[in-house]
Protein backbone atom coordinates (compact mmCIF):
# COMPACT_ATOMS: atom_id res chain seq x y z
CA UNK A 1 0.00 0.00 0.00
CA UNK A 2 2.65 2.45 0.86
CA UNK A 3 4.01 2.79 -3.00
CA UNK A 4 0.48 2.97 -4.48
CA UNK A 5 1.01 6.72 -4.72
CA UNK A 6 4.02 6.16 -6.32
CA UNK A 7 3.50 3.54 -8.50
CA UNK A 8 -0.06 6.07 -9.37
CA UNK A 9 2.65 8.50 -10.31
CA UNK A 10 4.87 6.42 -12.75
CA UNK A 11 1.80 5.44 -14.61
CA UNK A 12 0.58 8.76 -15.26
CA UNK A 13 3.88 9.30 -16.53
CA UNK A 14 3.92 7.30 -18.66
CA UNK A 15 0.20 6.72 -20.44
CA UNK A 16 -0.78 10.23 -19.82
CA UNK A 17 2.24 11.62 -22.16
CA UNK A 18 0.60 9.43 -24.45
CA UNK A 19 -2.64 11.44 -24.73
CA UNK A 20 -1.81 14.16 -27.32
CA UNK A 21 -3.05 17.87 -26.76
CA UNK A 22 -5.53 17.47 -29.62
CA UNK A 23 -7.49 14.44 -28.00
CA UNK A 24 -7.94 16.76 -24.86
CA UNK A 25 -10.30 20.22 -24.28
CA UNK A 26 -8.63 23.30 -25.56
CA UNK A 27 -9.11 24.68 -22.00
CA UNK A 28 -11.21 22.77 -19.68
CA UNK A 29 -9.48 20.34 -17.09
CA UNK A 30 -9.43 16.48 -17.59
CA UNK A 31 -7.77 13.91 -15.56
CA UNK A 32 -4.26 13.54 -16.79
CA UNK A 33 -4.76 9.39 -17.51
CA UNK A 34 -7.80 7.44 -16.44
CA UNK A 35 -10.97 8.79 -14.78
CA UNK A 36 -11.66 11.91 -12.64
CA UNK A 37 -15.54 13.17 -10.82
CA UNK A 38 -15.43 15.60 -8.31
CA UNK A 39 -13.17 19.12 -8.16
CA UNK A 40 -11.30 18.89 -4.47
CA UNK A 41 -9.19 21.88 -2.95
CA UNK A 42 -10.33 24.19 -5.42
CA UNK A 43 -7.80 27.17 -3.61
CA UNK A 44 -5.43 29.37 -3.79
CA UNK A 45 -2.14 28.34 -2.66
CA UNK A 46 1.44 30.78 -3.04
CA UNK A 47 -0.90 32.89 -5.18
CA UNK A 48 -1.78 30.27 -7.92
CA UNK A 49 -4.89 28.48 -7.98
CA UNK A 50 -4.99 25.18 -7.59
CA UNK A 51 -6.93 21.86 -8.12
CA UNK A 52 -7.06 18.87 -7.07
CA UNK A 53 -9.58 15.83 -8.48
CA UNK A 54 -11.12 12.64 -7.30
CA UNK A 55 -9.25 10.24 -9.66
CA UNK A 56 -8.47 7.10 -10.39
CA UNK A 57 -5.25 6.91 -13.23
CA UNK A 58 -5.58 3.50 -13.96
CA UNK A 59 -9.57 2.99 -16.07
CA UNK A 60 -11.85 5.30 -17.22
CA UNK A 61 -13.96 4.14 -14.70
CA UNK A 62 -14.68 4.64 -11.13
CA UNK A 63 -11.96 2.92 -8.54
CA UNK A 64 -10.76 3.50 -4.78
CA UNK A 65 -10.45 6.83 -4.77
CA UNK A 66 -6.85 9.18 -5.73
CA UNK A 67 -6.42 12.93 -5.59
CA UNK A 68 -5.35 14.01 -9.03
CA UNK A 69 -3.78 17.75 -9.26
CA UNK A 70 -3.42 20.59 -11.77
CA UNK A 71 -2.27 24.16 -11.04
CA UNK A 72 -2.86 27.43 -12.83
CA UNK A 73 -2.12 31.27 -12.99
CA UNK A 74 -5.21 31.93 -14.72
CA UNK A 75 -7.73 29.44 -14.55
CA UNK A 76 -7.82 28.52 -17.93
CA UNK A 77 -3.89 27.34 -18.83
CA UNK A 78 -3.43 24.60 -16.27
CA UNK A 79 -0.25 22.69 -15.20
CA UNK A 80 -0.49 19.09 -14.29
CA UNK A 81 1.16 17.63 -11.57
CA UNK A 82 1.86 14.62 -9.67
CA UNK A 83 -1.27 12.83 -8.35
CA UNK A 84 -1.57 13.82 -4.60
CA UNK A 85 -2.18 11.22 -2.51
CA UNK A 86 -3.50 7.64 -3.25
CA UNK A 87 -5.72 5.38 -0.67
CA UNK A 88 -2.63 4.10 1.60
CA UNK A 89 -3.68 4.11 4.86
CA UNK A 90 -5.92 1.50 6.91
CA UNK A 91 -8.38 4.77 7.50
CA UNK A 92 -8.53 5.85 3.67
CA UNK A 93 -7.69 1.74 2.21
CA UNK A 94 -10.93 2.18 0.22
CA UNK A 95 -10.90 5.73 -0.99
CA UNK A 96 -9.53 9.09 -0.86
CA UNK A 97 -13.09 10.66 -1.27
CA UNK A 98 -14.03 14.45 -1.60
CA UNK A 99 -12.75 17.31 0.40
CA UNK A 100 -10.93 20.56 0.02
CA UNK A 101 -7.70 23.10 0.91
CA UNK A 102 -6.41 25.94 2.45
CA UNK A 103 -3.12 27.43 2.65
CA UNK A 104 -2.12 27.45 6.43
CA UNK A 105 -0.08 30.64 7.85
CA UNK A 106 2.99 28.70 8.32
CA UNK A 107 3.31 28.30 4.75
CA UNK A 108 1.96 24.68 4.12
CA UNK A 109 -1.14 23.70 2.47
CA UNK A 110 -3.41 21.68 3.95
CA UNK A 111 -5.71 19.42 2.44
CA UNK A 112 -8.82 18.05 4.05
CA UNK A 113 -10.39 15.18 2.74
CA UNK A 114 -12.99 12.00 3.59
CA UNK A 115 -11.29 8.77 3.99
CA UNK A 116 -13.28 5.87 3.45
CA UNK A 117 -12.51 2.40 5.21
CA UNK A 118 -14.13 -0.74 4.17
CA UNK A 119 -13.51 -4.20 6.03
CA UNK A 120 -15.26 -7.27 5.46
CA UNK A 121 -17.12 -9.08 8.11
CA UNK A 122 -16.91 -12.43 9.75
CA UNK A 123 -19.74 -13.22 7.52
CA UNK A 124 -18.37 -12.00 4.39
CA UNK A 125 -20.60 -8.50 4.34
CA UNK A 126 -18.56 -5.24 3.51
CA UNK A 127 -18.61 -2.32 5.87
CA UNK A 128 -17.47 1.20 5.70
CA UNK A 129 -17.45 4.09 7.25
CA UNK A 130 -16.10 7.59 6.70
CA UNK A 131 -13.90 10.19 8.73
CA UNK A 132 -12.43 13.28 8.04
CA UNK A 133 -8.81 13.09 7.58
CA UNK A 134 -6.00 15.86 6.61
CA UNK A 135 -2.73 16.24 4.98
CA UNK A 136 0.37 18.39 5.04
CA UNK A 137 1.93 19.26 1.60
CA UNK A 138 4.41 22.38 -0.20
CA UNK A 139 1.88 22.08 -3.47
CA UNK A 140 3.04 19.12 -4.57
CA UNK A 141 4.02 16.29 -2.21
CA UNK A 142 1.85 15.67 0.65
CA UNK A 143 1.98 13.78 4.11
CA UNK A 144 -0.72 12.51 5.77
CA UNK A 145 -1.15 13.72 9.29
CA UNK A 146 -0.30 11.14 12.09
CA UNK A 147 -3.23 12.07 14.48
CA UNK A 148 -5.73 11.09 11.64
CA UNK A 149 -8.90 10.56 11.28
CA UNK A 150 -9.43 15.03 12.61
CA UNK A 151 -13.28 13.93 12.59
CA UNK A 152 -15.19 10.39 12.89
CA UNK A 153 -18.39 9.13 14.17
CA UNK A 154 -17.99 10.02 17.83
CA UNK A 155 -18.06 13.85 16.53
CA UNK A 156 -21.80 13.21 14.94
CA UNK A 157 -25.13 14.62 16.07
CA UNK A 158 -26.95 12.57 17.00
CA UNK A 159 -28.63 9.92 14.56
CA UNK A 160 -26.06 11.09 12.13
CA UNK A 161 -24.07 8.43 10.42
CA UNK A 162 -20.57 7.33 10.24
CA UNK A 163 -21.18 5.45 6.84
CA UNK A 164 -22.45 8.81 4.91
CA UNK A 165 -20.08 11.64 6.50
CA UNK A 166 -18.37 13.27 3.59
CA UNK A 167 -17.20 15.71 1.79
CA UNK A 168 -15.43 18.50 3.87
CA UNK A 169 -15.10 22.11 2.71
CA UNK A 170 -12.76 23.89 5.46
CA UNK A 171 -12.59 28.32 5.12
CA UNK A 172 -11.02 30.53 6.85
CA UNK A 173 -13.35 33.17 8.82
CA UNK A 174 -10.84 35.99 10.13
CA UNK A 175 -13.58 37.50 12.43
CA UNK A 176 -13.77 34.47 14.42
CA UNK A 177 -9.93 33.57 14.18
CA UNK A 178 -11.48 29.85 13.23
CA UNK A 179 -11.47 27.46 10.45
CA UNK A 180 -14.90 25.99 9.42
CA UNK A 181 -15.88 23.12 7.49
CA UNK A 182 -19.50 22.08 6.58
CA UNK A 183 -19.87 18.06 5.64
CA UNK A 184 -22.21 16.51 4.08
CA UNK A 185 -23.73 13.58 6.23
CA UNK A 186 -26.95 11.58 6.53
CA UNK A 187 -28.87 12.21 9.79
CA UNK A 188 -32.16 9.35 10.80
CA UNK A 189 -34.28 10.35 8.75
CA UNK A 190 -32.24 8.91 5.57
CA UNK A 191 -31.99 12.18 3.81
CA UNK A 192 -29.17 14.62 3.95
CA UNK A 193 -28.07 17.18 6.25
CA UNK A 194 -25.07 19.84 6.05
CA UNK A 195 -22.66 19.66 9.61
CA UNK A 196 -21.20 22.59 10.70
CA UNK A 197 -17.44 21.92 12.55
CA UNK A 198 -15.13 24.89 13.97
CA UNK A 199 -11.50 24.80 14.48
CA UNK A 200 -8.55 26.47 15.83
CA UNK A 201 -5.64 24.68 13.94
CA UNK A 202 -7.64 22.32 11.32
CA UNK A 203 -6.78 19.35 13.20
CA UNK A 204 -8.96 19.31 16.35
CA UNK A 205 -12.78 19.78 15.48
CA UNK A 206 -15.90 20.85 17.42
CA UNK A 207 -19.27 20.69 16.09
CA UNK A 208 -21.20 23.51 15.79
CA UNK A 209 -24.60 22.51 14.34
CA UNK A 210 -26.47 21.03 11.92
CA UNK A 211 -26.65 24.17 9.59
CA UNK A 212 -28.82 23.02 6.75
CA UNK A 213 -31.28 19.52 6.12
CA UNK A 214 -32.68 18.14 3.51
CA UNK A 215 -35.88 16.24 5.24
CA UNK A 216 -36.46 14.15 2.45
CA UNK A 217 -37.18 16.93 0.41
CA UNK A 218 -34.84 17.35 -2.24
CA UNK A 219 -32.90 13.95 -2.89
CA UNK A 220 -31.88 12.11 -0.36
CA UNK A 221 -27.57 12.02 0.72
CA UNK A 222 -26.60 15.42 0.07
CA UNK A 223 -23.05 15.42 -1.11
CA UNK A 224 -20.16 18.30 -1.74
CA UNK A 225 -21.45 20.72 0.64
CA UNK A 226 -19.97 24.53 0.03
CA UNK A 227 -21.18 27.67 1.96
CA UNK A 228 -19.89 30.88 1.49
CA UNK A 229 -21.25 34.99 1.03
CA UNK A 230 -22.28 36.30 -1.70
CA UNK A 231 -23.42 40.20 -2.54
CA UNK A 232 -24.93 40.21 1.37
CA UNK A 233 -26.38 36.93 1.54
CA UNK A 234 -25.22 33.56 2.54
CA UNK A 235 -25.33 30.57 0.06
CA UNK A 236 -25.24 27.01 0.53
CA UNK A 237 -24.23 24.78 -2.52
CA UNK A 238 -24.69 20.89 -2.54
CA UNK A 239 -25.63 18.16 -4.75
CA UNK A 240 -28.08 15.81 -3.59
CA UNK A 241 -28.35 12.20 -4.48
CA UNK A 242 -31.71 10.57 -6.05
CA UNK A 243 -33.72 13.58 -6.39
CA UNK A 244 -37.30 13.80 -7.92
CA UNK A 245 -37.94 16.03 -10.72
CA UNK A 246 -39.86 19.26 -9.90
CA UNK A 247 -41.39 21.22 -12.71
CA UNK A 248 -38.04 22.22 -14.85
CA UNK A 249 -36.04 23.28 -12.15
CA UNK A 250 -35.24 19.81 -10.96
CA UNK A 251 -35.04 16.50 -12.45
CA UNK A 252 -34.43 13.52 -11.47
CA UNK A 253 -31.36 11.66 -10.36
CA UNK A 254 -28.03 13.56 -8.94
CA UNK A 255 -28.95 17.30 -8.48
CA UNK A 256 -27.08 20.50 -7.70
CA UNK A 257 -29.35 23.45 -5.71
CA UNK A 258 -28.11 25.96 -4.38
CA UNK A 259 -29.96 27.35 -0.71
CA UNK A 260 -29.79 31.53 -0.21
CA UNK A 261 -30.84 32.29 3.26
CA UNK A 262 -29.88 34.49 6.47
CA UNK A 263 -26.75 32.69 8.69
CA UNK A 264 -26.48 33.82 12.29
CA UNK A 265 -23.00 33.36 13.11
CA UNK A 266 -23.33 33.69 17.10
CA UNK A 267 -25.61 30.65 17.30
CA UNK A 268 -24.54 28.81 13.72
CA UNK A 269 -28.32 28.63 12.20
CA UNK A 270 -28.93 29.29 8.86
CA UNK A 271 -32.35 30.30 7.81
CA UNK A 272 -33.39 29.07 4.00
CA UNK A 273 -34.94 31.65 1.83
CA UNK A 274 -35.03 29.62 -2.13
CA UNK A 275 -33.45 26.76 -3.17
CA UNK A 276 -33.17 26.49 -6.92
CA UNK A 277 -30.79 24.32 -9.14
CA UNK A 278 -27.36 25.93 -10.38
CA UNK A 279 -26.99 24.43 -13.27
CA UNK A 280 -29.95 22.52 -16.06
CA UNK A 281 -27.66 21.08 -17.80
CA UNK A 282 -27.06 17.63 -19.04
CA UNK A 283 -23.87 17.58 -17.11
CA UNK A 284 -23.18 19.41 -13.56
CA UNK A 285 -22.32 17.98 -10.48
CA UNK A 286 -20.45 18.37 -7.06
CA UNK A 287 -19.48 22.31 -7.39
CA UNK A 288 -17.25 23.73 -5.23
CA UNK A 289 -15.63 27.57 -4.84
CA UNK A 290 -12.82 29.97 -3.93
CA UNK A 291 -12.49 33.23 -2.57
CA UNK A 292 -9.69 34.89 -5.56
CA UNK A 293 -7.12 37.24 -3.86
CA UNK A 294 -9.26 40.11 -5.60
CA UNK A 295 -12.66 38.75 -4.09
CA UNK A 296 -14.72 36.90 -6.66
CA UNK A 297 -16.31 33.64 -5.70
CA UNK A 298 -15.62 30.98 -8.45
CA UNK A 299 -16.92 28.33 -8.68
CA UNK A 300 -16.05 24.86 -10.37
CA UNK A 301 -18.16 21.86 -11.38
CA UNK A 302 -17.26 18.23 -12.62
CA UNK A 303 -18.82 18.46 -15.94
CA UNK A 304 -20.68 14.77 -16.28
CA UNK A 305 -23.35 13.40 -14.43
CA UNK A 306 -23.43 10.02 -12.76
CA UNK A 307 -25.98 8.08 -14.30
CA UNK A 308 -24.40 8.54 -18.05
CA UNK A 309 -20.73 7.92 -17.05
CA UNK A 310 -21.52 4.22 -17.34
CA UNK A 311 -21.27 4.78 -20.77
CA UNK A 312 -18.35 7.01 -22.50
CA UNK A 313 -17.24 7.18 -25.81
CA UNK A 314 -15.28 4.87 -27.40
CA UNK A 315 -11.57 5.56 -27.33
CA UNK A 316 -10.97 8.28 -24.98
CA UNK A 317 -7.99 7.48 -22.54
CA UNK A 318 -9.50 9.72 -19.60
CA UNK A 319 -13.16 10.50 -18.78
CA UNK A 320 -14.77 13.71 -16.99
CA UNK A 321 -14.18 17.14 -17.34
CA UNK A 322 -14.16 20.15 -15.11
CA UNK A 323 -16.38 23.06 -16.23
CA UNK A 324 -14.81 26.43 -17.04
CA UNK A 325 -15.09 28.37 -13.33
CA UNK A 326 -17.43 30.84 -12.99
CA UNK A 327 -17.65 34.00 -11.17
CA UNK A 328 -20.93 34.33 -8.57
CA UNK A 329 -22.39 36.78 -7.60
CA UNK A 330 -26.60 37.41 -6.16
CA UNK A 331 -28.84 39.64 -8.48
CA UNK A 332 -32.62 39.63 -6.98
CA UNK A 333 -32.08 36.82 -4.91
CA UNK A 334 -30.62 34.44 -8.07
CA UNK A 335 -27.71 32.69 -8.12
CA UNK A 336 -25.64 34.24 -11.26
CA UNK A 337 -22.82 32.44 -12.91
CA UNK A 338 -20.25 33.78 -15.88
CA UNK A 339 -17.12 32.24 -17.17
CA UNK A 340 -14.37 33.51 -15.35
CA UNK A 341 -12.96 37.19 -17.46
CA UNK A 342 -9.14 35.58 -17.79
CA UNK A 343 -10.93 33.70 -20.46
CA UNK A 344 -11.16 36.97 -22.45
CA UNK A 345 -7.30 37.10 -22.82
CA UNK A 346 -7.80 33.93 -24.95
CA UNK A 347 -10.34 35.28 -27.48
CA UNK A 348 -8.94 35.99 -30.93
CA UNK A 349 -10.52 36.75 -34.46
CA UNK A 350 -14.04 38.93 -33.37
CA UNK A 351 -16.74 38.76 -35.82
CA UNK A 352 -20.21 40.26 -35.34
CA UNK A 353 -23.37 40.41 -37.29
CA UNK A 354 -26.16 43.14 -36.00
CA UNK A 355 -30.00 42.62 -37.09
CA UNK A 356 -29.72 40.03 -39.11
CA UNK A 357 -32.94 38.85 -39.93
CA UNK A 358 -33.20 34.85 -39.36
CA UNK A 359 -36.03 32.72 -40.94
CA UNK A 360 -34.79 29.89 -43.11
CA UNK A 361 -31.48 27.60 -42.17
CA UNK A 362 -29.26 29.57 -42.72
CA UNK A 363 -25.17 30.23 -41.71
CA UNK A 364 -22.91 33.30 -41.10
CA UNK A 365 -19.53 33.37 -42.74
CA UNK A 366 -16.47 32.86 -40.63
CA UNK A 367 -19.66 31.86 -37.60
CA UNK A 368 -18.08 28.35 -37.45
CA UNK A 369 -15.40 26.48 -34.78
CA UNK A 370 -15.45 24.40 -31.85
CA UNK A 371 -13.27 25.95 -29.40
CA UNK A 372 -15.50 29.88 -29.10
CA UNK A 373 -16.99 31.81 -27.00
CA UNK A 374 -20.05 33.26 -29.03
CA UNK A 375 -23.10 35.45 -27.96
CA UNK A 376 -26.55 35.43 -29.45
CA UNK A 377 -28.87 37.43 -29.12
CA UNK A 378 -32.31 36.89 -30.37
CA UNK A 379 -35.29 39.12 -30.54
CA UNK A 380 -38.80 39.61 -32.42
CA UNK A 381 -39.02 41.26 -35.73
CA UNK A 382 -41.69 44.20 -36.25
CA UNK A 383 -43.35 43.06 -32.55
CA UNK A 384 -44.61 39.63 -33.99
CA UNK A 385 -43.21 36.40 -32.03
CA UNK A 386 -41.32 34.07 -33.99
CA UNK A 387 -42.29 30.62 -33.02
CA UNK A 388 -38.75 29.21 -32.35
CA UNK A 389 -35.63 29.74 -32.48
CA UNK A 390 -33.23 26.74 -33.46
CA UNK A 391 -29.12 27.33 -33.33
CA UNK A 392 -27.55 24.11 -34.20
CA UNK A 393 -23.18 23.93 -32.82
CA UNK A 394 -20.87 21.22 -33.93
CA UNK A 395 -22.67 20.32 -37.10
CA UNK A 396 -21.62 18.78 -40.11
CA UNK A 397 -23.50 16.55 -42.84
CA UNK A 398 -24.34 14.29 -40.30
CA UNK A 399 -23.91 15.66 -36.66
CA UNK A 400 -25.59 18.45 -34.66
CA UNK A 401 -26.06 19.47 -31.01
CA UNK A 402 -29.41 21.97 -31.09
CA UNK A 403 -30.26 24.74 -28.73
CA UNK A 404 -33.69 25.73 -29.35
CA UNK A 405 -35.92 28.74 -27.79
CA UNK A 406 -39.82 28.90 -27.96
CA UNK A 407 -40.63 32.35 -26.76
CA UNK A 408 -44.11 31.10 -26.40
CA UNK A 409 -43.34 28.96 -23.62
CA UNK A 410 -39.71 30.73 -22.49
CA UNK A 411 -38.26 26.89 -22.52
CA UNK A 412 -35.40 26.34 -24.22
CA UNK A 413 -34.41 23.13 -25.43
CA UNK A 414 -31.02 21.30 -25.43
CA UNK A 415 -30.39 18.37 -27.53
CA UNK A 416 -27.51 16.52 -28.04
CA UNK A 417 -29.61 13.29 -29.73
CA UNK A 418 -27.26 14.04 -32.83
CA UNK A 419 -24.05 14.55 -31.33
CA UNK A 420 -22.85 11.49 -32.75
CA UNK A 421 -22.64 10.17 -29.08
CA UNK A 422 -22.94 5.67 -29.82
CA UNK A 423 -25.12 4.49 -26.21
CA UNK A 424 -28.45 5.62 -25.58
CA UNK A 425 -27.27 8.24 -23.07
CA UNK A 426 -29.93 10.98 -21.97
CA UNK A 427 -30.14 13.74 -24.57
CA UNK A 428 -32.24 16.51 -24.13
CA UNK A 429 -32.95 19.30 -21.34
CA UNK A 430 -35.38 21.90 -20.96
CA UNK A 431 -34.99 24.65 -19.30
CA UNK A 432 -37.83 27.52 -18.44
CA UNK A 433 -35.95 30.55 -18.82
CA UNK A 434 -36.94 33.92 -17.42
CA UNK A 435 -39.47 35.62 -20.49
CA UNK A 436 -38.03 38.39 -21.87
CA UNK A 437 -40.73 39.38 -24.51
CA UNK A 438 -39.74 36.83 -26.74
CA UNK A 439 -35.62 38.21 -26.35
CA UNK A 440 -32.97 36.04 -25.20
CA UNK A 441 -28.92 35.94 -25.02
CA UNK A 442 -27.37 33.16 -24.70
CA UNK A 443 -23.33 33.12 -24.58
CA UNK A 444 -21.87 29.80 -25.81
CA UNK A 445 -18.89 28.33 -25.12
CA UNK A 446 -17.47 25.30 -26.90
CA UNK A 447 -14.64 23.62 -26.04
CA UNK A 448 -13.83 20.26 -27.94
CA UNK A 449 -16.22 18.28 -25.98
CA UNK A 450 -18.27 20.55 -24.63
CA UNK A 451 -21.19 23.24 -24.57
CA UNK A 452 -21.95 25.54 -21.64
CA UNK A 453 -24.53 27.77 -22.01
CA UNK A 454 -25.49 31.13 -19.77
CA UNK A 455 -28.62 32.56 -20.23
CA UNK A 456 -29.60 35.86 -20.01
CA UNK A 457 -25.99 37.27 -18.65
CA UNK A 458 -25.53 34.28 -16.04
CA UNK A 459 -29.14 33.75 -15.28
CA UNK A 460 -29.02 29.88 -15.73
CA UNK A 461 -26.33 27.71 -16.62
CA UNK A 462 -26.91 24.99 -18.77
CA UNK A 463 -23.77 22.49 -18.98
CA UNK A 464 -23.13 19.33 -21.21
CA UNK A 465 -20.35 17.30 -22.83
CA UNK A 466 -20.71 16.20 -26.53
CA UNK A 467 -18.30 13.96 -28.36
CA UNK A 468 -18.89 15.09 -31.74
CA UNK A 469 -16.18 14.56 -34.04
CA UNK A 470 -13.97 18.12 -34.15
CA UNK A 471 -14.39 18.05 -38.09
CA UNK A 472 -18.41 18.71 -37.09
CA UNK A 473 -17.59 22.80 -36.70
CA UNK A 474 -20.42 24.32 -38.65
CA UNK A 475 -23.50 26.90 -36.80
CA UNK A 476 -26.65 27.13 -38.43
CA UNK A 477 -29.38 29.72 -37.56
CA UNK A 478 -32.89 29.07 -38.15
CA UNK A 479 -36.19 30.33 -36.93
CA UNK A 480 -39.98 29.46 -37.46
CA UNK A 481 -41.28 32.45 -38.24
CA UNK A 482 -38.78 35.93 -38.17
CA UNK A 483 -36.27 36.64 -35.69
CA UNK A 484 -33.95 39.24 -35.47
CA UNK A 485 -30.68 38.16 -34.13
CA UNK A 486 -27.15 39.53 -33.13
CA UNK A 487 -23.92 37.56 -32.93
CA UNK A 488 -20.44 38.24 -31.67
CA UNK A 489 -17.66 35.13 -31.97
CA UNK A 490 -14.22 34.77 -31.11
CA UNK A 491 -11.94 31.78 -31.69
CA UNK A 492 -10.72 30.77 -28.31
CA UNK A 493 -6.82 29.76 -29.28
CA UNK A 494 -4.00 29.11 -26.71
C1 LIG B 1 -19.78 13.01 -5.32
C2 LIG B 1 -19.11 11.90 -4.54
C3 LIG B 1 -18.67 12.41 -3.17
C4 LIG B 1 -17.54 11.50 -2.83
C5 LIG B 1 -16.90 11.25 -4.17
C6 LIG B 1 -16.32 9.89 -4.35
O1 LIG B 1 -19.71 12.85 -6.68
O2 LIG B 1 -19.97 10.80 -4.43
O3 LIG B 1 -19.68 12.45 -2.22
O4 LIG B 1 -16.68 12.06 -1.92
O5 LIG B 1 -17.90 11.47 -5.14
O6 LIG B 1 -15.58 9.81 -5.53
Amino acid sequence: MENSLNQARNYEKIYGEQIRDSERPLFHVVPYVGWMNDPNGFSVYKGEYHLFYQYYPYNTTWGPMYWGHVKSKDMITWEWLPAAMAPDQKYDNAGCFSGSAIELPDGRQLLMYTGVQEWKREDGFRESRQTQCVAFGDGKDYVKYEGNPVLSAKDLPEGGSEVDFRDPKIWWDEGKKSYFAVIGNRPADGSGSILLYRSHDAMHWEFCSVLESCRNEYGLMWECPDFFSLDGSSVIITSPQDMLSIGYEFHNGNGNIYITGEYDPLTFRFDRKEIHAIDYGLDFYAPQTLLSPDGRRIMIGWMQSWESSHHQPQGKKWFGMMTIPRELSLRNGRLIQEPIRELEAYRRNRVSYHDVGVQDRMQLPSISGRCIDMTVVVRPSGGRLYEKFHLKVAKDTRFYTSITYNPGTSILTFDRSHSGFRHDILATRKVLTRFRDGEIKLRIILDRFSVEIFVNDGEQAVSSTIYTEQEADSISFEANGMAIVDVEKYDIIK
